[in-house]
């Protein structure tokens, strides 16, 4: 007999989304490529008008079962959810997201934190259709409940921050939402669901860019968005109204890259902290801003809801401008200066919260830099931020 036992989250992502009739048998599902989809005579198509397309060929837009396998992959990882759905780019997964759940005359909550296209979209996108934003304390809690008006319809939050790692409270968030019929929308790329089971803490829709640990190769542009049973239904209508689909050939290597990311993300999350303690008892550096660190703002909560930490972190130089701060990060072989984070390999870039807050105040003692933890051995990175930080220091003198 079966064991029925629910298996840990790092076994079913090796086998999840996997379904014979779109395997047949391969260990990953192919690539399914199509826009047209033939039907046996003009009654078949008609009734297939009809009929729920969800898993089930239509047309192109609606996927093929490489997409299905990806997406159902995800909804299995998280706890209590209804479906999910693939976009072209986390961006387009955030933007669908809130279309799903806001209309004209309607007010959003956003987290002061949040990654900066997302306030743009609400600022400019958002705005010119009639909604209003606005922004909070990532580190309100319940006090959230003072900001809610008589429009106030969603809360927005991004947990830790992508560029200062403020853990939110997410229950404490959640419970207020729920009593005043908000809807509540994460974006939990840092942490992904083996991290963070997003839906199980009553969070409505899940949102990842795929584009980081996912596919984990930066070689791929992929957003999702995972939904709670009573808010599946919009997100799918607001998704097609939108045309959003995601190539079969990105969503392949997305379900590639799904296979590995528990160990990825150990390896990630490990060296991550390694390094970060590492910097913390450094000299040159002021703070350092990594969820697991106890002076971290909201590591309560980190060390209450995650399992785990990632190997995305910033930290803060003890003084020091902008060409000292160049000086460092242009003198580091082993970390790579571009945007994205998630992949195999280290990445360092220049963070100015201050250029983006507007509910709170950014103060620091000096730049900060933002640094992606990658698969290699973190004695070597550490060597080399070694380095980094000599250069700062001439840099300085
Ligand atoms: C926290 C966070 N959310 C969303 C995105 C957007 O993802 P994409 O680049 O796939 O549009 C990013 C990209 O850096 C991000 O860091």
């Amino acid at each position: 007999m079966a064991d029925e036992t629910p298996k840990r989250p790092a076994t079913r992502i090796v086998t999840a989304g996997r379904r014979e009739e779109w395997t047949q048998g391969i260990v990953n599902p192919p690539v399914w490529r199509a826009s047209t989809i033939l039907y046996d005579d003009v009654a078949h198509l008609r009734r297939s008008g009809t009929q729920d397309t969800h898993h089930r060929l239509f047309y192109g837009r609606r996927g093929t079962p490489t997409q299905w396998s990806l997406a159902d992959a995800l909804t299995e990882l998280e706890p209590g959810a209804e479906g999910t759905l693939l976009y072209p780019s986390g961006v387009a997964a955030v933007a669908t997201a809130l279309l799903s759940v806001l209309a004209a005359g309607d007010e959003l909550l956003l987290a002061d934190s949040v990654y900066d296209p997302t306030r743009a979209f609400a600022n400019g996108l958002l705005k010119r259709f009639g909604v209003t934003t606005r922004y909070y304390d990532p580190m309100i809690g319940a006090g959230i409940e003072a900001l809610i008006g008589p429009n106030t319809k969603a809360v927005f939050l991004e947990s830790p921050g992508s560029l200062t790692f403020e853990v939110q409270d997410i229950p404490a968030i959640v419970a207020v939402a729920k009593r005043h019929g908000l809807a509540t929308l994460l974006d939990n790329t840092w942490a992904t669901p083996l991290l963070l089971p997003a839906l199980a803490l009553g969070i409505d829709l899940s949102i990842l860019a795929c584009t980081k640990y996912v596919g984990g190769h930066s070689d791929v542009m992929l957003g999702s968005v995972t939904a709670a049973p009573g808010h599946w239904r919009s997100l799918r209508e607001t998704s097609y109204r939108l045309g959003q689909t995601a190539s079969p050939d990105d969503a392949f290597l997305a379900a590639r890259g799904l296979r590995t990311m528990a160990v990825r993300l150990k390896h990630h999350g490990e060296s991550g902290l390694r390094t970060a303690h590492w910097l913390k008892a450094r000299p040159e550096i002021a703070r350092v801003l990594h969820p697991a660190l106890p002076d971290c703002p909201g590591h309560d909560a980190f060390v209450r809801d995650f399992k785990g930490s990632a190997g995305l972190f910033t930290f803060v130089l003890d003084g020091g401008d902008e060409a000292a701060r160049a000086a460092l990060i242009d003198k580091l072989e082993l970390f790579g200066i571009g945007y994205s984070w998630g992949g195999f390999e280290s990445l360092a870039i220049p963070v100015d919260p201050d250029r983006y807050r507007t509910a709170t105040r950014w103060q620091a003692e000096g730049p900060a830099v933002r640094l992606q933890i990658g698969l290699e051995d973190p004695d070597d990175l550490i060597a080399d931020l070694e380095a980094g930080l000599a250069a700062f220091r001439t840099a300085l003198a």
